[in-house]
């Protein structure tokens, strides 16, 4: 398959383009660079250009040999969404309703899209399944819920088929050493974790530890982005196969806590470091774990890093190689 990759040189979206291409597909990658890395991307066509411009996606998605496109050029901090909605809903909803315009225009009617936990909100019981309320708690939730709601509706009216795929919390790195994580400002608690263990970082600070779980900390699910992109594959093939829309919750089904992480990271990196407790970060659930039977069942798919540790050690490897090249 012919396939565009939108923020293809992000974290998640240069190792999906790597993916996609190693199973033999053709990729092109579209990204205007401003969180994301031209080195991510290794592998098929890179073009630099925006989201929101229907002159470079016209001429991208108007040769007619795009069999599909997959979307990561999303905003994904949930705090400065807070603090500015307009661009987490400009950049979020209105770029990426231009992107589907123009597949429209084009007749490309196949799109995957980066959905988050965030369209649950607090839930109202875990592991979290599709069916569980969407009532999202912050601007970066709406505005993903928005799109969910803009493809129901595209599907029906103009058979535009969509799959959603609502993350838990991607890590890891590439077990090959050649791609990682690499936001700037880091926020997630993987990375900085492992810069605290090699010495990056003076301390981890851990977001509250008076929430309603076995050790006070907040609880994820963290999935091995290896195998949060395998998802995507298989979704591709059974939305064309199938020709249906779908959505799945994407986890491994096991939750974990910030010490937990932390006990782990330690364990993996044979370091010790500072922790520090500070106060809780604002729009932080408790707990937030995926219920993936659905993609199990109907993808075939099977999470190959199930273990944390293994998880950790992809990523503590990435972390130990960005030192070497300092
Ligand atoms: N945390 C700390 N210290 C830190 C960073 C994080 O204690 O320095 C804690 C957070 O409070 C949270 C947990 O570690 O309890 C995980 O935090 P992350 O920022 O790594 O991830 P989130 O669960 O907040 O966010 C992830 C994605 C978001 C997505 C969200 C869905 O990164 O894009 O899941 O709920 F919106």
């Amino acid at each position: 398959m012919k396939i565009l990759v939108v923020g293809g040189a992000g974290y998640i979206g240069s190792h999906m383009v790597k993916q996609l291409a190693q199973a033999g597909n053709d990729v092109i990658t579209l990204d205007n660079l401003s969180y994301g890395y031209r080195d991510a991307v290794k592998y098929g066509e890179f073009i630099e250009g925006d989201l929101g411009d229907e002159s470079v996606l016209d001429a991208i998605l108007g040769t007619g040999d795009i069999d599909a496109v997959m979307h990561f050029a999303g905003f994904i901090q949930v705090g400065e969404s807070v603090l500015k909605p307009s661009m987490y809903y400009h950049n979020n909803v209105v770029n990426t309703f231009t992107l589907l315009e123009a597949m429209l225009r084009h007749g490309v009617k196949n799109f995957i899209f980066s959905s988050t936990a965030a369209i649950f909100g607090e839930p109202d019981y875990t592991p979290i399944d599709e069916k569980h309320n969407k009532q999202p708690i912050n601007p970066y939730g709406h505005s993903k819920l928005m799109i969910e709601q803009v493809l129901e509706d595209y599907d029906k009216a103009y058979g535009l088929r969509s799959t959603c795929l609502r993350y838990f919390n991607a890590a890891g790195a590439d077990p090959d050493g050649e791609l990682g994580e690499r936001h700037v400002p880091e926020t997630h608690l993987i990375p900085l974790i492992l810069q605290a263990a090699s010495g990056r970082r003076e301390d981890i600070k851990v977001f509250g530890d008076d929430y309603a779980t076995d050790d006070g900390t907040c609880v994820r699910d963290y999935i091995h982005i290896n195998d949060l992109c395998e998802a995507h594959s298989l979704a591709l093939h059974r939305m064309i196969k199938s020709d249906k829309s779908a959505r799945y919750n994407l986890g491994n089904g096991t939750g974990f806590s910030v010490k937990q992480v932390i006990d782990v990271a330690k364990k993996v990196s044979g370091n010790d470091f500072k922790v520090s407790i500070e106060p809780r970060r604002a729009g932080d659930p408790a707990v937030l774990v995926a219920d993936s039977t659905l993609a199990r069942e109907q993808l075939n798919w099977q999470p190959r890093h199930a273990e944390l540790d293994d998880i950790v050690k992809t990523a503590w490897q990435w972390e130990t190689d960005f030192l070497s090249r300092q």
